[in-house]
């Protein structure tokens, strides 16, 4: 069976990027990551109460990440880029070899510029991961080019 994993990287729970992913899982089987549940540090920070390693037994077993993450500062927000920072030469992130990826991001006004970079970022951490980009999507806060385009599988 597909095992798919939605992980919220908006520091709002129920927020657009919750909104928009739920819509987009609809009668799908899938768990919730909250990602501001877990302390990351930043790479090359790496205090004791550091939660990397929680985060990746939760996504082991999942087949589709499905990424959702507000558009902050014409690129993803921070708990996304610290998280990909992140799995720069960690061996746990292996784990990710194989995966499906989907990322969706949203912005109250996002430019192109802004749609070229978080694209550029899905295909280069999916070709370094050796994941496999299925999607990358960016769109306004009303998520309708998301929900329009995207297509879980
Ligand atoms: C620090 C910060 C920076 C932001 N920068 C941008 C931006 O560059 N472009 C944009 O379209 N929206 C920007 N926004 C707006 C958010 O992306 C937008 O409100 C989004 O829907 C928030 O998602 P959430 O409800 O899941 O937290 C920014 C918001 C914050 C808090």
């Amino acid at each position: 069976m597909n095992k798919i994993l939605f992980m919220n990287f908006s520091p709002n729970k129920k927020g657009n990027t919750y909104r928009i992913g739920e819509k987009l899982l609809r009668n799908k089987d899938y768990e919730v990551l909250q990602m501001v549940d877990y302390k990351i540090s930043q790479y090359g920070q790496v205090f004791e109460d550091d939660q990397i390693s929680e985060v990746f037994e939760k996504i082991k077993d999942a087949d589709t990440l499905v990424i959702g993450s507000p558009v902050y500062w014409y690129t993803v927000g921070g708990l996304l880029k610290t998280f990909i920072d992140r799995l720069y030469m960690l061996d746990e992130a292996k784990i990710l070899k194989g995966k499906k990826l989907y990322l969706f991001a949203q912005g109250s006004a996002p430019s192109k510029d802004t749609e070229n970079a978080i694209t550029y970022l899905a295909t280069r951490l999916c070709y370094l991961m050796e994941m496999e980009l299925k999607g990358v999507v960016v769109d306004s806060s009303d998520g309708g080019k998301i929900l329009n385009t995207m297509i879980i599988e």
